[in-house]
């Protein structure tokens, strides 16, 4: 029986993909990727490019707006699911490809819903991947965890007073999707007395990396989406 493989393509660097990652998608009749503009191309797509022979799998790069209300977005799951259920039934592996890891903050969970609620016949196999987190973790030179300290993982969306408690209570703090919202945080953490704390990370792992300490120079600017903000209560 055809099978759906999510699977995660690690942050960017295809020498971060596992040995299982690489085999189940050259193996793939069918690579989904998505994207949140049609002109941008996929990133997840960019990374595992040079695994895919296109004379032999078929590449759909599905189309997930950004939009701030996740309802808007209802019926392009909806088209995605019902894509992969299609080639399901015809008997193709299908391989969702998602950056980092598939089961941490993935485009790849709307669909997981869908395909749970609508085809719970599909067979699903869960791949991780080695999450953005983690390399950016590495490439900072700033540990996540040791011993006993307690590690807090959310969207910088969240309002001040909850990033403040955040702040407060863990030891060390990843800000996902910081982009938009990178000169409200900043402010917090200043007036927190943290700001020289943190470590801002873009695209790590691929050819437009870029890892700043100096977070003040980063205020006002324009900055990317694929990029996080890590922030540590103690120097090690
Ligand atoms: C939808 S989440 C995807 C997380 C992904 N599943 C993972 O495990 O890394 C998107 C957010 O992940 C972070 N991210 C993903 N790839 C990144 C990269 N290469 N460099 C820095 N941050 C990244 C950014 O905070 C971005 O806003």
């Amino acid at each position: 029986m055809a099978v759906v493989y999510a699977v995660g393509v690690g942050p960017g660097d295809p020498e971060l993909l596992t040995r299982k990652a690489e085999r189940i998608i050259r193996q793939a009749d069918v690579i989904c990727a998505p994207t949140g503009a049609a002109e941008a191309g996929s990133y997840a797509l960019s990374i595992v490019e040079q695994f895919i022979d296109r004379s032999r799998q078929e590449v759909l790069v599905q189309l997930f707006p950004m939009l701030k209300d996740q309802q808007g977005l209802d019926p392009f799951w909806e088209e995605a699911a019902d894509q992969v259920a299609q080639r399901i039934a015809a008997g193709k592996d299908v391989v969702f490809i998602t950056i980092g890891d598939p089961f941490l903050y993935s485009t790849y969970l709307y669909i997981h819903r869908i395909l749970l609620a609508k085809y719970p016949e599909i067979a699903i196999e869960i791949v991780p991947g080695i999450s953005s987190i983690l390399a950016a973790s590495a490439v900072s030179g700033i540990p996540l965890g040791l011993g006993g300290e307690r590690i807090a993982i959310l969207p910088a969306t969240y309002e001040n007073e909850e990033l403040k408690r955040t702040l407060e209570e863990f030891d060390t703090v990843v800000l996902m999707k910081v982009s938009r919202v990178f000169d409200r945080v900043y402010a917090v953490l200043k007036e927190l007395g943290r700001e020289k704390g943190g470590v801002f990370v873009r695209r790590v792992g691929s050819g437009d990396e870029e890892v700043h300490f100096d977070l003040e120079a980063l205020v006002g600017k324009k900055l990317d989406y694929l990029s996080m903000l890590i922030v540590r209560k103690n120097q090690l």
